[in-house]
């Protein structure tokens, strides 16, 4: 492409195309220890069910699989979404309050689609996910950063930005919050967080966007209620995913909200529904499956965690490290020793081989320097331990 061709394509790109630089492409998956993205165990895949669950379903279903489907989603998957929250939280919800994406980051997007115009101001956790930062930045909102703490977003700095809002006379579209084994810090939001934060949203009159990608995936404690549930006010939007508990290549997730506002979100959404087929031999496998898989998957992460931090401890100790111990999900976000220096410790970790994400990439507005992310959802729990005990030595060399 010729210079001037490059740039009169340039000159033809929308607002929101340019508003926010482009993801950077990375594949995933290629370090000698992935640590980077949040990948689901591929050895857990249940391969053989899949194929048996699509067979069974095609049989029953025939051409319904292979034609457009409901705009909201395939219902039988609505359905096995409230089951799941009532076998896993209690929480009693109807198919009709959800709408069927394909995965939450794209469940995420339709609500961030559906409530912010450019300069809106909005609430985010700092850290907070990344790729939900850049689709939130992609919408170019003022995103105004809230700090997290062992019992998650901390609600009396909500309440300092909320009042300043108001005091200009503005008001926060929404507040976006990751509240289970949050990623990248770790923590799960307290019971009395949620009910503050809820009580912040309908005083000042904002919505809440709650973020749950790993809530089945708990190794130890009592689950919380879902802001979603100890909210009666219709003031909370749910975004979940089968992305962590079947696999992310089958893109499924969705979003609960009330009825009032699903269509307004679904606006957004592509037309003939999202994968009728895929949707559908989801459901037909987890259906049959979905306890005994996740029973299973949380003893494989448990156990990929303990190794990780158990190699990750043995070249740290005595030192001022600190590392996160979450009570689920798929990462550890670590605090670098006082006089690590980040720089070194990229180049070591990358001519160890290992593949890990740094801390400024999950803070809206700057920070972060010290700390980094490592994903123990990928690897063995072998590599895992010996990949952690390799991190932390880098770790040790790059301090002075
Ligand atoms: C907190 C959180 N939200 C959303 C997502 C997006 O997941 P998916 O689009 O695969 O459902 C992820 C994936 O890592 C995540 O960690």
């Amino acid at each position: 492409m010729t210079t001037a061709t490059a740039s009169r394509f340039e000159e033809l790109l929308s607002t929101r195309a340019t508003i926010a630089r482009p993801r950077p492409l990375q594949a995933a998956g290629t370090a000698t220890y992935e640590f980077g993205g949040g990948l689901p165990d591929p050895a857990s895949f249940p391969y053989a069910g899949i194929l048996e669950a699509t067979a069974r379903m095609l049989e029953a279903e025939g051409a319904e699989a292979m034609t457009y489907g409901d705009p909201q989603g395939y219902r039988g998957l609505r359905e096995l979404v409230c089951d799941k929250y009532e076998r896993y939280e209690g929480l009693q919800i109807t198919p009709d309050s959800l709408v069927v994406a394909n995965g939450s980051g794209h469940a995420l997007s339709l609500a961030f689609s559906a409530l912010l115009d450019v300069g809106d101001p909005m609430i985010c956790e700092a850290p907070t996910f990344h790729g939900t930062l850049f689709t939130i930045r992609r919408h170019g909102p003022e995103i105004l950063d809230v700090p997290v703490d062992a019992e998650g977003i901390v609600t009396d700095a909500v309440r300092v930005r909320l009042e300043t809002l108001r005091r200009q006379g503005r008001r926060c579209k929404l507040i976006y919050t990751i509240d289970n084994f949050q990623n990248p810090a770790g923590p799960t939001m307290s019971r009395r967080r949620r009910e503050a934060l809820i009580a912040l949203a309908q005083e000042f009159g904002t919505l809440i966007l709650e973020d749950d990608a790993y809530g089945e995936l708990r190794f130890e404690g009592e689950p919380i209620p879902s802001l979603y549930a100890l909210d009666d006010s219709g003031c909370v939007i749910r975004a979940g995913t089968l992305s962590k508990t079947l696999g992310a290549g089958v893109r499924l997730g969705w979003l609960c909200a009330s009825k009032e506002m699903l269509p307004y979100l679904q606006g957004f959404n592509f037309g003939g529904g999202v994968s009728p087929f895929m949707s559908r031999v989801a459901t037909y496998y987890m259906r049959e499956h979905m306890v005994e898989h996740i029973a299973l998957l949380v003893d494989v992460y448990r156990e990929k965690r303990d190794q990780m931090l158990r190699g990750l401890w043995e070249p740290l100790e005595g030192t001022d490290a600190e590392i996160s111990h979450p009570e689920g999900g798929f990462f550890l976000w670590l605090k670098l020793p006082t006089g690590a220096d980040p720089a070194r410790l990229a180049e070591l970790a990358d001519e160890a081989g290992v593949r890990y994400v740094a801390g400024p990439t999950f803070f809206p507005n700057g920070g972060g320097e010290r700390n980094v992310r490592l994903a123990y959802s990928y690897e063995s729990p072998e590599k895992c331990y010996q990949g952690g005990k390799l991190f932390a030595e880098c770790i040790r060399k790059a301090t002075a």
